[in-house]
């Protein structure tokens, strides 16, 4: 890769305390190309979110780097971190944990703007933001409580955007939203950051619209990469069985089926004796 990648992750290692600890995220490399949108998969507890958290700095390394664009975002001095880490939004799958439950929602995302601002982007204004999110420009004077939990999802994906971020790190952002537009907001947030050639690392259980969004996919499984790849390569040709099973899981459009729970413990016993397929 010619470019610098927007995150480099390499041999991450996330370990929680307890007896015996928690490794949620056991030696996993990846790279998110600028204007490259990445997923992450996997089951219940596999480490996806441990990993995201991991990648923007507010989980602790336990081995492993993190590069944001080039640079070791723990190794920067203060100043210089927080103007680094003002290149990288999150949102969570609970939005009320990305707004400020006391703050008017325009101002939030007048916040976004003021970021993207002091980044050196053009100007935006929020009314803008709430149309692309299809949220109505007369809400702005109010508070986050004032709107449904999908509302509010919508108001932290217009913040996040409106940021400009070089990275959005985006966890399980669309379950929150009702299934007709949950498709569309994550398409709208795929052609936004890739318009401004900035990157995003996606997680989701829906893999409807990870296949619909994701230009690669890493599936993990019990903090490992089980496999990964261009998205269409391993839909149409997937080389683990684990990522076969999660495939054949994806739920019919009427609805039934749907992504299986954590295996059983002699499951686990299997799946973790399969060598991973790194693609
Ligand atoms: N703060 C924590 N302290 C201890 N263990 C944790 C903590 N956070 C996560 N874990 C454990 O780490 C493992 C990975 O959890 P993580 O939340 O990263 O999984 P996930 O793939 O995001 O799951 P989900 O799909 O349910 O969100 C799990 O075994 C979980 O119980
Ligand atoms: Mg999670």
């Amino acid at each position: 890769m010619s470019e610098v990648a927007v995150l480099d992750a390499k041999d991450v290692v996330v370990r929680y305390p307890g007896n015996p600890p928690v490794i949620a995220v056991d030696g996993v490399s990846l790279q998110v190309a600028p204007g490259e949108t990445v997923a992450l998969v996997g089951e219940s507890g596999s480490g996806k979110s441990s990993l995201a958290r991991a990648a923007v700095g507010i989980e602790k390394l336990a081995a492993g780097s993190v590069l944001f664009r080039g640079e070791p975002v723990a190794r920067l001095g203060i100043r210089r971190r927080a103007t680094a880490l003002t290149g990288i939004q999150m949102v969570f799958q609970d939005p009320s944990t990305s707004l400020n439950p006391r703050r008017r929602i325009g101002d939030q995302i007048a916040d976004g703007i003021a970021t993207a601002r002091a980044r050196g982007a053009e100007g935006s204004r929020v009314e803008e933001w709430l149309e692309k999110v299809g949220l109505p420009t007369t809400v702005t004077g109010r508070f986050p409580h004032q709107f449904s939990g999908g509302q509010k999802q919508r108001i932290a994906i217009a913040r996040a955007l409106a940021a400009r971020p070089s990275l959005l790190v985006a966890d399980e952002p669309i379950s929150a939203l009702d299934a007709s537009t949950q498709t569309s907001v994550a398409g709208l947030m795929r052609d936004l950051v890739a318009e401004a050639g900035a990157g995003m690392l996606f997680i989701s259980h829906d893999l409807a619209v990870v296949r619909r969004i994701a230009d690669r996919t890493f599936v993990l499984y019990s903090g490992r990469v089980m496999e990964s790849g261009p998205t269409d390569r391993v839909w149409a040709d997937p080389q683990h069985p684990y990522t076969r099973a999660l495939l054949a899981a994806i739920p019919e459009p009427d609805g039934a089926g749907r992504i299986p729970d954590a295996p059983s413990t002699d499951d686990r016993i299997l799946w973790a004796e399969v060598p991973p397929v790194l693609g």
